[in-house]
């Protein structure tokens, strides 16, 4: 699998202070890094950002996404409302792994006022090398589709 990935990235409001410190850090790992906005600091409603992002990695096979909210709850939940859309809220490099190996997650959420910048360079660095591990793990990934569909009810 190429080592060149695609990203997508979109905050509100609380996340938009860091957005251009991460695109560059993206940019700066050899990575692409498309800016879905905002365009300003001002205020703005995080699930029209999170639905952009969600449709953008969708639509474009094998790309991922980047959200930024305050705390990375609103965005993540937004996004995750999104068929198809594995958006995996995270606070450290442990958990950025792990959803890739084992939830296959295609976006990174994390909160602007909840972590700092050596940890955001961390979780991007591991969540954009690691693959995701499938085996027993990729009945469960479907299964998380089957829960919007309430299909997979026992
Ligand atoms: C905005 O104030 C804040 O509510 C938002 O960025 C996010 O933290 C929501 O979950």
């Amino acid at each position: 699998m190429s080592s060149h990935k695609k990203f997508y990235i979109a905050t509100d409001h609380a996340g938009y202070a860091l957005k251009a410190y991460v695109k560059d850090f993206v940019q700066d790992l050899g990575h692409e890094i498309i800016d879905l906005g905002p365009d300003s600091a001002d205020r703005v409603d995080y699930p029209d950002f999170a639905k952009k992002c969600a449709h953008a990695v969708l639509e474009d096979e094998g790309s991922f996404g980047i959200l930024i909210c305050g705390t990375g709850i609103g965005i993540s939940i937004a996004a995750n409302k999104v068929a198809g859309i594995r958006a995996a809220l995270c606070h450290d490099t442990y958990t950025a792994k792990l959803t890739r190996q084992h939830n296959d997650a295609n976006i990174l959420c994390f909160g602007e006022r909840v972590v700092g910048k050596g940890v955001i360079e961390d979780m991007i660095e591991v969540f954009v090398s690691t693959e995701f591990e499938g085996g027993r793990h990729a009945g469960r990934v479907v299964k998380i589709e089957g829960c919007s569909l309430g299909t997979n009810l026992e």
